[in-house]
């Protein structure tokens, strides 16, 4: 704020001597017009905080001069300086807001001086409410801006943590199939093997209309079935003829094996119980294993797992036969349901055939588990 200034108007220049004189000693600039039409002009060239105006002048009267002072500087603290004769345009003047305070003609010296005083606070207090408005506007748009970087950061982060997770779930799977891959590599008869096991077997889940995180598991312990065939010994599981019973019972280890392979590992802890329970009938007999489980009893993906192992296995080439029809190994799977697969499992693998034909064991290389889950 400029230093106080005070622009009396008056046409009778002793007054204005006068009122020089008086506040002389006092610590604001005093300026003085004995025409309204100098006094704006003044005015253009010195701020002041507060104009004190006669009322009787020739030229305009003290009224419209302040009202083009309020048009011009709204800001300015208007007060009028009257004699008692002009006192009723003063009150009305007032009344309608147009001026701060009257003084009257002759003053008394420390009331016109407290006046004044009271006429800078008001400056003061104006100017203040002015620039705390305009800080406050300011530092709206300040946050409105900070508001908005936020949200773009939140945005890039969000954007940048989903390609992590994305990254995450690809190396994850990956790692998953290098595994698949490297029990399949025991044997040359079953490369491949377990990755179509878990494919076939994600199909006949989705067919089933099962959610996303349980097609999901379907495929991995699809992938990871046989990883107990790590612990059976080479010459059993290549071995190109019959097995004696006990090679057949070290065989029949792997479902175990596998589930102690797999429980430990924290991201794999639901996988294990299905891999343990691939070899289980769904009647319970004895003709399943490890464990007899029956029905319900056997882990859903289990039992998807088991039709889709067996779908893969009778129609992939062996040393001893080439890979079955397809039409062989419907009626296998008609003639086991019930028994060994459970019929629900069997009914959506035949619909399935029944839709895509050969196209279902058509091998895609490409597969990828979550565009799959997302179609
Ligand atoms: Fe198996």
């Amino acid at each position: 704020m400029h230093e106080p200034t005070v622009l009396f108007v008056d046409d009778e220049i002793n007054i204005l001597k006068a009122l020089q004189r008086l506040l002389r000693a006092d610590e604001m600039n005093v300026l003085c017009a004995s025409r309204p039409s100098e006094a704006l002009e003044l005015l253009e060239r010195h701020p002041a905080q507060v104009v004190v105006s006669d009322q009787r002048m020739p030229e305009l009267s003290g009224v419209d001069f302040l009202a083009q002072v309020r048009e011009r500087h709204p800001d300015i603290v208007r007060i009028m300086l009257t004699g008692y004769t002009e006192m009723k345009v003063a009150v009305d003047a007032i009344n309608r807001g147009e001026i701060f305070r009257l003084i009257t003609k002759p003053w008394n010296d420390d009331e016109l001086k407290a006046t004044l005083r009271q006429a800078f606070d008001h400056a003061t207090m104006k100017h203040e409410i002015k620039r705390l408005n305009q800080v406050t506007r300011e530092q709206n748009f300040k946050l409105q801006d900070m508001n908005r970087n936020l949200e773009a950061k939140v945005r890039d982060r969000t954007k940048q943590v989903a390609e992590k997770h994305e990254q995450l779930r690809t190396a994850y799977i990956q790692t998953i199939r290098a595994l698949s891959e490297a029990i399949d590599a025991k044997d040359a008869y079953t490369r491949g093997h377990s990755e179509r096991v878990g494919v076939y077997a994600s199909k006949i889940a989705r067919e089933m209309s099962f959610p996303k995180d349980v097609i999901e598991r379907v495929y991995i312990a699809g992938l990871l079935h046989d990883v107990g065939k790590i612990g059976v010994r080479d010459a059993v599981i290549t071995k190109p003829d019959r097995l004696t019973a006990e090679e057949y019972d070290e065989i029949k280890q792997h479902p175990e094996i596998g589930y102690r392979i797999l429980e430990p590992v924290e991201f794999l802890r639901d996988v294990a119980p299905c891999v343990r329970h691939h070899h289980e009938w769904y009647d319970g007999s004895n003709r399943g294993y490890p464990d007899r489980l029956r029905g319900d009893q056997i882990p859903l993906p289990s039992r998807i797992i088991l039709v889709a192992d067996t779908v893969e296995a009778m129609t992939s080439d062996r040393p001893y036969r080439k890979g079955l029809s397809l039409d062989k190994v419907v009626s296998e799977i008609h003639k086991f349901t019930g028994t060994q697969f459970d019929p629900k499992v069997a009914e959506a693998f035949l619909r399935l055939l029944d839709r895509d034909g050969d196209g279902f064991v058509q091998h895609d290389s490409k597969f990828d588990i979550y565009s799959f889950i997302q179609d």
